[in-house]
């Protein structure tokens, strides 16, 4: 039932080409510049967006926020749901709330989503499991089409509903007039290799295998990301923590100064997204800072990158995409990274100490 592969997590990583053929195919109208959600929502009657959602999910969420403000200029906010649903939130009926789920099932997400229904909400999920609890409680669904995911690590569900996230923006922003048909459709043919784009980012597995035998003995990691890529390195830190135990912290890399940058020495592997985007050179001066203290960097670069190994001394490099898609590729070497070293250290990579693949209670 693994299909050949010694974990189901594996499996999953493998399946993700597959899986967002399956959230985006027949999504896509490249000739109009604009995508079919099948939803009845009208974009224009929503004045603000709350991304409510818990682990990776949340992390699905703030990419999300970022999109939906960068492209269809809709103020936007994700919060983790056990949050959000006891501070008495500020919500009112022109408020979308979107709750982001793999199961379905997480009792924090379905109460958050309770909540801003309860204060005139509008309501839409963005969930995998069909006919779970949370598609019950909401006016809409838009499946991610993940098929079953077994490893309680969620890895195909992320790359998923971030595709649905980029979905869901660019009907928002065609619908508001804030993204130019050309500009959509630039974006759409982007999409369109995205299936492609995560295979080739799939036959980095040496590399990162690589560098997982030389950082597995590690004690701590640190990722580090900006813009879109800030929730990369949270979810590559989740990722690693889960199923290796080994302590990682992710920040926004413009946030080092204030405080983490006291943690890098010789000893500390230091994740950094560095692909090509709005803050390629901002980052690269964070791969400088973390050079100069000794910490060791491995650096996820564009393709074609010269500057990079000059200062990281691993890369894993990752093929040319549109900056804001760019997380969807750049997830996988990070799912892989925590896979090998889980591994090495001989975790239990499907069912790891303490947790449970759906949280149905607080
Ligand atoms: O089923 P959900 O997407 O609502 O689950 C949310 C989180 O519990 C889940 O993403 C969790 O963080 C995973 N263990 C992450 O790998």
């Amino acid at each position: 039932e693994k299909g050949g592969f010694p974990h189901y997590m594996l499996k999953e990583i493998y399946e993700q080409p597959w899986v967002l053929e399956n959230t985006l195919g027949g999504r896509l109208r490249e000739e109009e510049g604009d995508v079919d959600l099948g939803l009845a929502l009208d974009p224009r009657e929503v004045e603000r967006v709350h991304f409510i959602a818990c682990g990776t999910a949340a992390y699905a969420g703030w990419y999300g926020k970022y999109l939906m403000e960068i492209l269809a200029r809709i103020p936007a906010e994700w919060e983790v749901a056990s949050e959000y649903r006891y501070r008495d939130p500020v919500v009112d009926g022109k408020t979308l709330a979107v709750a982001i789920s793999q199961s379905g099932e997480t009792i924090d997400t379905l109460e958050g989503i309770r909540e801003a229904k309860a204060k005139g909400a509008r309501t839409l999920g963005v969930i995998n499991a069909k006919g779970s609890s949370i598609t019950r409680e909401v006016e809409e669904v838009l499946y991610i089409h993940a098929g079953p995911e077994i490893g309680v690590a969620s890895t195909k569900a992320y790359t998923a509903m971030l595709a649905a996230m980029a979905l869901l923006a660019v009907r928002f922003a065609r619908a508001r007039g804030t993204l130019s048909k050309e500009a959509a459709q630039a974006l759409i043919r982007e999409m369109r290799k995205l299936p492609r784009l995560v295979e080739e980012a799939l036959e980095k597995r040496p590399i990162v295998a690589h560098i997982a035998e030389k950082y597995h003995q590690a004690q701590d990691f640190l990722f580090l990301g900006r813009h879109v890529q800030a929730p990369t390195a949270y979810e590559g830190a989740l990722k690693l923590k889960e199923i290796s135990y080994i302590h990682a912290e992710a920040y926004p890399a413009g946030e080092m100064k204030h405080g983490p940058i006291a943690l890098i020495d010789e000893r500390l592997p230091v994740v950094v997204l560095a692909t090509r985007g709005p803050l390629y050179e901002k980052t690269l001066s964070n791969i400088q800072e973390v050079r100069a203290r000794g910490g060791k960097v491995i650096a996820v670069a564009t393709e074609g990158d010269e500057e990079i190994p000059k200062l990281a001394q691993d890369v894993i490099y990752l093929p040319e995409v549109h900056p804001l898609l760019a997380p969807i590729v750049s997830v996988v070497p990070l799912q892989l990274l925590a896979y090998e070293v889980a591994v090495l250290l001989g975790r239990d990579v499907d069912q790891p100490r303490n947790l449970a693949k759906s949280v149905t209670v607080e």
